[in-house]
Order: C-alpha cells, then sequence, then structure tokens
C-alpha cells in the first residue's frame, strides 16, 4: 500500500501523532510492536495487512511538518474564528488576574507581593479557559443564552488560584528555579515564604469557594485540593508490577491534574442548573482533557526546552519520576524496571533511561494514549448542542495534543 493510499482517517492520526524531536532527543521513530498493535486497533487494520501499513504509516509521520499539524481538521476560517478558544473567553480573561489578585489583598508583609507575583497574565490561562468554555457550553445547551454567570466566573477564579497554588509548592519540592518564563516564587523569596504564599492563596480561594454558597460545589474543590495533595504524594512511590505500575501513573495524574478540571468544569455545570447528565458530560470532558494535558506535559518534559517551555525541562528522571514515556519503554527494555524502582538513584541511571526512551517508541505512545483521550473528550462535550463553545472545547483539545509549552 502506497502512503498516499492510506485511509483519511489513518492520515488525520499520524498528523496528530506527528513529533518535533529537539537535538538532545532526535532518536529515528520505531514503532513497537505495542504501538502497532494499538494503531491496528484504532484504524481497524487486520492481520494480514498490517505489514503493509506500518511502512506508509513510517513515511507519512516522517513527512508531517511542524508547521501544518495545528489544525488536523480542516474547517473554514469563519468557523476556526467562531471556535476560537481565546477569542471566546477573551473578555473574562482580560480582568482575571486583577480580580484574582483584588482577592489576594494582604498589605501587611510581603505576603501580598508575593502571592500577586504568578498572577502577571503572562501564564497559558488553560484551566480558567475550559472553565468558562464549559460553562458557556452548558449554559447554551440547557437554553439559559451563554453568558458566564457570576458564580461560574468565580469557579474559573478558583480554579486558576488553586493550580497557581499547587504550582508554588511543587516548584519548592521540585527545587525549580524557574514557572512561567521568570525566576520562581523559591526562588526569589526562598523555601519558607514560598510555602506561605502558596498556603495564602489556597486559604483565599477557600474561602471564596465558602462564600458561594453551594454546598456541592464546595465539596467539589474540597476534594481537588485533597486529590493534589493525595496525587503528589503518590509521586513518591511507585509498584513493582508493570501493569500496576501505568494504573498507579494515571491515578496519579488524575488526582495531580485532571480532578481540577474535571471538578471545576462540573461545578460550573451544577452552578448552570444544567442536570445531571450534562453536569456528568462536563466532569468526563474535564477529566479527559486534564489526563491527556499531563501525558502531553510528561512527554514535553522530554523533547522539549526550558526556553520554551519557561520551566525546566527534562527533569522527571533526575527527581526520580517514571512518566509514561519511561513506562511505555520498559515494554520493550526490561532493565529499565530496576532503574525505575531505585528512582534513577545510581549514577548513570537518567543517562541510560533518557536513551533507552530514545531508542524505542515511548514518545509517540505517549501522544498516542493523550489523543485518545481527547477523543473521549470531544465524544462527551459533543453531546451537548453545538454552539461556538462547545466547538471551541473541541479546538482545545487539539491544542492541548499539539503544544509545545
Ligand atoms: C506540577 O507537576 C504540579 C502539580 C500539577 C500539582 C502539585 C501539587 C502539590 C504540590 C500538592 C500541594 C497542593 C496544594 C493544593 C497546594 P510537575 O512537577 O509534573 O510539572 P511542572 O513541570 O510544571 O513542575
Ligand atoms: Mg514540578
Amino acid at each position: 500500500m502506497a502512503a498516499n493510499q492510506l485511509p483519511n482517517r489513518c492520515r488525520l492520526l499520524i498528523s496528530n501523532l506527528s513529533l518535533r524531536y529537539t537535538s538532545e532527543c532526535c532518536s529515528p521513530i520505531r514503532i513497537s510492536k505495542f504501538t502497532c498493535c494499538l494503531w491496528k486497533r484504532s484504524l481497524h487494520v487486520n492481520r494480514a495487512n498490517c505489514s503493509s501499513v506500518k511502512g506508509p504509516l513510517l513515511q507519512c509521520i516522517r513527512r508531517h511538518s511542524i508547521k501544518d499539524r495545528y489544525f488536523c481538521t480542516s474547517s473554514s476560517p469563519s468557523r476556526q474564528e467562531s471556535s476560537n478558544p481565546e477569542k471566546l473567553t477573551e473578555t473574562e480573561l482580560s480582568h482575571l488576574c486583577d480580580d484574582i489578585k483584588k482577592e489576594l489583598n494582604s498589605s501587611k508583609s510581603n505576603l501580598g507581593e508575593i502571592s500577586h507575583y504568578l498572577f502577571d497574565g503572562k501564564g497559558k490561562a488553560f484551566r480558567p479557559m475550559t472553565v468558562l468554555l464549559t460553562a458557556k457550553a452548558c449554559n447554551y445547551h440547557c437554553g439559559r443564552g451563554s453568558e458566564v454567570l457570576s458564580p461560574q466566573y468565580r469557579i474559573a477564579m478558583i480554579s486558576e488560584m488553586l493550580h497557581t497554588a499547587s504550582l508554588i509548592h511543587d516548584d519548592v519540592i521540585d527545587a525549580a528555579d524557574t514557572r512561567r518564563g521568570k525566576p520562581s516564587v523559591n526562588n526569589i523569596w526562598g523555601q519558607t515564604k514560598s510555602i506561605f504564599a502558596g498556603d495564602y492563596v489556597i486559604s483565599t480561594a477557600s474561602m471564596m469557594l465558602a462564600k458561594l454558597g453551594n454546598e456541592d460545589v464546595v465539596i467539589l474543590l474540597s476534594q481537588v485540593i485533597d486529590d493534589l495533595v493525595r496525587g503528589e504524594f503518590m509521586q513518591l512511590g511507585s509498584k513493582e508490577d508493570e501493569n500496576e505500575r501505568f494504573a498507579h501513573y494515571l491515578e496519579k495524574t488524575y488526582k495531580k491534574t485532571a480532578s481540577l478540571l474535571a471538578n471545576s468544569c462540573k461545578a460550573v455545570a451544577l452552578l448552570g442548573d444544567c442536570g445531571p447528565s450534562v453536569t456528568e458530560r462536563a466532569f468526563q470532558y474535564g477529566r479527559n482533557v486534564g489526563i491527556a494535558f499531563q501525558l502531553i506535559d510528561d512527554m514535553l518534559d522530554y523533547i522539549s526546552s526550558d526556553k520554551l517551555m519557561g520551566k525546566p525541562t527534562s527533569t522527571d528522571l533526575k527527581l526520580g519520576l517514571a512518566t509514561a514515556p519511561v513506562l511505555f519503554a520498559c515494554h520493550t527494555y526490561p532493565e529499565l524496571n530496576s532503574l525505575i524502582m531505585r528512582r534513577f538513584s545510581e549514577p548513570g541511571d537518567v543517562e541510560k533511561a533518557r536513551q533507552l526512551v530514545a531508542k524505542t517508541d515511548g514518545i509517540e505512545q505517549t501522544k498516542y494514549l493523550a489523543q485518545q483521550y481527547c477523543q473521549e473528550a470531544i465524544r462527551q462535550i459533543n453531546g451537548l448542542e453545538e454552539s461556538p463553545a462547545r466547538n471551541a472545547l473541541v479546538t482545545l483539545t487539539h491544542k492541548v495534543l499539539n503544544r509545545l509549552k
């Protein structure tokens, strides 16, 4: 079969899988038996035509350049405009950071200054953007127009505050010296003040949450704080058994990253009084996009650069963390198991793991898995009435998959 005879669906899949390799990690793309099986399942390729598909798949991947892979589905400019996540949320996002800083109004010490530092409007605002679009899509579906209600906007603020607080703490744990392209909070003010600043942001967010006066929503966002702590704690351990290890990794990923999106999306659906099935769809959209987001983050830790990401990269292995790329690589190189169990702590472990990952298709498999989660997110959100916000949520999944920072 020639590459240009591959079915459209197949080319789409490859377009989504195409990756940029940095100079440190420009291994040739390899397709393992495992990935081939995943693709066969997805593309309905049978045993007889598998080997004839594998060659063209490789050719297609190599041909795809970074420029033409942002939107893999062809849509008209007007549709792209009306489903643009940034455009649809620009009004709310233009004052979100200022509104957060007004809440963080401690003037007594430099607690105010420290806690304001990361709310400079230079972050991706991915969480509040997702929450605002979910609110708009749910409200539209329920016949309430697509304006964001005030309590829903407060959830967008709270989601950004919890996220930022967790990053302030995370940078202390990881001893990271940069965040969002500038010196991290701990780099400037030291560990102790950073921990207090993170606590202060969480306590202010908790106060805002309580003031919403909705018990169910308070429980949802309190669960997020619980999950953030448990997820980060789970990251300190690993499982001996390979299958359990992947399940542990995915559960940790949900708690550490996806719970915030899932429960915030659910909260805005609840506040819009949208009913149980819409609320569940909002939760599932957030859950699936959240897991995909962290999978891509874990992939970028291997293939991106500090400059592009605005934070330290190539750090997970050094911190002892076995994320998806190395867990996938383990299928091909079982000797990685012992390195994972000792958290890459012996001299040469990090370099060896990095080299073995580069020899496998662990990076592509990570992206493929993220794509599967995004497909499920799209399936869930497409159960709502079509609207610009719903289309923007679909666009957001493409952005999650193809982001470089
Ligand atoms: C970034 O992970 C960190 C998180 C997504 C969550 C961190 C959670 C805590 C530190 C628990 C404390 C919780 C609260 C509520 C304060 P990463 O290190 O993989 O990503 P990075 O590369 O952006 O640092
Ligand atoms: Mg970190």
